[in-house]
């Protein structure tokens, strides 16, 4: 129980990544808010830690808006001030980069990168007055760039320069901040690949399997807590060895 009585924000916990998180972190004792903009998805999982003891309370929030998000802390505040955000809310619409739209390219902007720096600023000036905090943004190993995801690749870039810059502003008060960068994890994001994708990706994969989002959430875990305070501004792998 690493992390008994710290108030945590995950945002797309409703299911994913986001939910093996959000569980993972109840379970070493935090009270969790389930930020999703998928209201019942956030509140089944408010109720599964719920009901095995745990403390967790559902925000529907769209973290692509600005008073969506706002609203999501002010829920938070309930349970006290603000220790560890995970910002993991992430969509793609992948396409060629040549007939790629607006609207595909706004809309991972506006989610992936303008939706984690909504809530990181608001954490920045809670955390900063506090001296203390723990925040994890969720990249991706297509941040280097990756084929047909354009939008996705550059909204990822940004959260590692984000993670960077807020590591740098935010060391001297007591606030890590960095990054993790899954491979190829068993969501429903990945369960739409076609099959012959998925078995090129795991064939990439030194460990020999996708990796689950229990994985991701048990780094997330550590650089949630107190035995993190000198690892910031990290980008972190989770990958089972994809690049090596
Ligand atoms: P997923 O699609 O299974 O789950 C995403 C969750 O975020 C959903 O619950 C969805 O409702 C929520 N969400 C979507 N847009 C939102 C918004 N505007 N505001 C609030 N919540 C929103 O995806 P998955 O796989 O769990 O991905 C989670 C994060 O991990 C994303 O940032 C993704 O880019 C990243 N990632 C995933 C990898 C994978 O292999 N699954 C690999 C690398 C990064």
């Amino acid at each position: 129980m690493r992390l008994t009585n710290k108030v945590a924000i995950v945002t797309g916990a409703g299911r994913g990544l986001g939910k093996g998180i959000a569980l993972k972190l109840a379970r070493e004792g935090a009270k969790v808010v389930i930020g999703d903009a998928v209201e019942r998805n956030a509140h089944e999982v408010a109720e599964e830690i719920v009901k095995v003891g745990g403390s967790a309370v559902a925000a529907c929030a769209d973290v692509s808006k600005r008073i969506e998000v706002e609203a999501m802390f002010a829920a938070a505040a309930a349970f006290g001030p603000i220790d560890i955000l995970v910002n993991n809310a992430g969509i793609n619409r992948d396409g060629m980069l040549h007939k790629m739209s607006d609207e595909a390219w706004d809309k991972v902007i506006a989610v992936n990168l303008t939706g984690a720096f909504y809530c990181l600023r608001l954490a920045a000036q809670q955390m900063r007055e506090r001296g203390y905090g723990r925040i994890v943004n969720i990249a991706s190993m297509s941040w280097l760039g990756n084929f047909g995801q354009a939008n996705y690749a550059a909204s990822k870039a940004g959260i590692v320069g984000l993670t960077k810059t807020a590591a740098r502003e935010l060391a001297k008060k007591g606030v890590t901040v960095n990054a993790i960068c899954p491979g190829f994890i068993d969501t429903e994001m990945t369960r739409g690949v076609p099959q012959n994708v998925w078995d090129a990706m795991v064939g990439k994969i030194w460990a020999g399997r996708v990796g689950t989002p229990e994985d991701v959430g048990n780094v997330v875990a550590f650089l949630a807590s107190d035995e993190a305070a000198y690892v910031t501004g990290e980008v972190i792998n989770v990958s089972g060895g994809m690049v090596l």
